[in-house]
């Protein structure tokens, strides 16, 4: 009998330790995930699928340091630095540039998909890299006195990112650094600039050498149609004008990762179902699907938003123009008017590139030209700049395949070539 069980709890316990982590593998072809994946040659354990932003750029070997700004209103924000590279040997540091990330993420956008991540390729090229994150991501989540449960915590939108997030974070770029910055918003990381430079034209003209827009979103009453059909099916259902703003949702606790990655991992047809809305919303498009990445991108991208900045920009896509947070009745006693103040995108003082792609369901080509149309001219001294490829959507400015070679490198070329405009 003995000797039956040992080889028994020997196949037994063999079993389990193998099957404890298989969730921890990525594979470098979809059809790997389908083999086995532990004793498959091309799959490997990445461990970007769990890590944090700092943990990642210390993997990568890329120095690191971490500030923290409390904002006007009492959020306490978190701004990581890459500051310089040590192998860098051509250049003196290079000019701050700060990234700040689209709604719904964090930081981790941009440094999500291993050392071709816009973070990453900005160092290498001798930048000093900063990193914003706005307030109810998991690393901006803590306030002087209100608590992350509470609904007054996520009575916010893009506009309060403008006005509050985004000065206190660039102001510790200029009182570290003592120079101009040069400003790389991804979507609302756009938005944001774009209420922060209506609101302060003064403050932003002395701490913004030039703005650079990936996918940019200001104006969208021209998203594509299938967006503007879902939308109003749910504006049926919902309140988008609620004053509270209902609170936040895809918080990152340790349930939430849980169960994503049960939900979610291991196989390709799992992580798909779990970027379903990217898919119908015409955010993600299978040609830019990295298998290696992929894991990657369905754990880590997404981060809380709050529910009023979803109101917010579905009441953009619904009045066509680019205002202050409607609250319908309440707006007299909240603005004075009976109708949300206008962003007068005229008033921005600083020069600005915008790029954008042809399939792109929510920075058109029509929204980003109506948003273009407004600038003055001093603001907008170079042509919009258009990824080559007929495959590339709004969510792959910070997921596809080949996005190092399609924008990331003509980033590049154009601070190199304008260098003496504005650095
Ligand atoms: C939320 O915070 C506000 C302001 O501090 C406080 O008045 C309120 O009681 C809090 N609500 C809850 C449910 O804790
Ligand atoms: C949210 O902000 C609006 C506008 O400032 C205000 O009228 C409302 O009372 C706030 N709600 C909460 C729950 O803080
Ligand atoms: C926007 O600003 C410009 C220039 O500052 C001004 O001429 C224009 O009237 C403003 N538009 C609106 C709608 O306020």
């Amino acid at each position: 009998m003995q000797n039956f069980l040992v080889p028994f709890c020997v196949f037994v316990c063999f079993v389990r330790v193998s099957y404890q982590n298989p969730v921890n593998n990525v594979c470098t072809t979809f059809l790997d995930y389908y083999k086995n994946m532990i004793y498959n040659p091309n799959c490997y354990h990445n461990p970007d699928v769990y890590l944090s932003v700092p943990e990642i750029i210390k993997r990568y070997d890329y120095p690191l340091q971490t500030y923290q700004v409390t904002t006007n209103d009492g959020y306490i924000l978190t701004v990581f630095r890459i500051p310089y590279v040590q192998n860098f040997l051509k250049r003196s540091i290079g000019p701050p540039v700060f990234l700040q990330h689209g709604i719904a993420q964090s930081s981790m956008v941009f440094v999500n998909i291993g050392r071709r991540s816009l973070a990453f390729t900005l160092a290498d090229n001798g930048y000093d890299v900063w990193l914003g994150n706005f307030r109810g991501s998991v690393y901006s989540n803590k306030h002087k006195y209100l608590n992350g449960d509470n609904k007054t915590y996520w009575n916010f939108t893009f506009h309060e990112n403008g006005v509050y997030d985004l000065p206190a974070q660039l102001n510790v770029v200029t009182k570290v650094t003592n120079q101009k910055i040069i400003y790389i918003g991804y979507s609302m990381g756009s938005t944001a600039y774009f209420v922060y430079n209506t609101q302060y034209p003064e403050i932003a003209k002395n701490t913004i050498r030039i703005s650079i827009s990936i996918a940019p979103v200001a104006f969208l009453k021209n998203v594509d149609k299938q967006i503007k059909f879902i939308i109003e099916g749910w504006c049926q259902l919902k309140n988008i004008h609620d004053k509270n703003g209902n609170g936040g949702i895809f918080r990152r606790t340790k349930g939430y990762i849980a169960r994503r990655q049960r939900i979610c991992l291991p196989y390709p047809v799992k992580m798909r179902f779990c970027l379903l809305s990217a898919y119908i919303f015409g955010l993600l498009d299978t040609a830019e699907e990295d298998p290696e990445i992929l894991p990657v991108i369905v754990m880590q991208d997404q981060d809380a938003v709050a529910m009023k900045t979803v109101y917010h920009y579905v009441q953009l896509v619904r009045c066509g123009r680019f205002q202050q947070y409607d609250y319908r009745e309440l707006n007299d006693e909240i603005y004075g008017t009976s109708a949300p103040p206008q962003y007068n995108l005229s008033n921005i003082n600083v020069p600005n590139f915008f790029i954008r792609a042809n399939r792109d369901s929510i920075s058109t080509q029509k929204n980003v030209e109506e948003t273009f149309k407004f600038l003055s001219d001093s603001a907008k001294p170079f042509d919009i700049f258009v990824v080559s490829s007929d495959a590339f959507r709004h969510g792959d400015f910070v997921t596809a395949r080949d996005v190092r070679i399609l924008v990331y490198e003509p980033i590049l070329d154009f601070l190199e070539k304008n260098k003496n405009k504005f650095l």
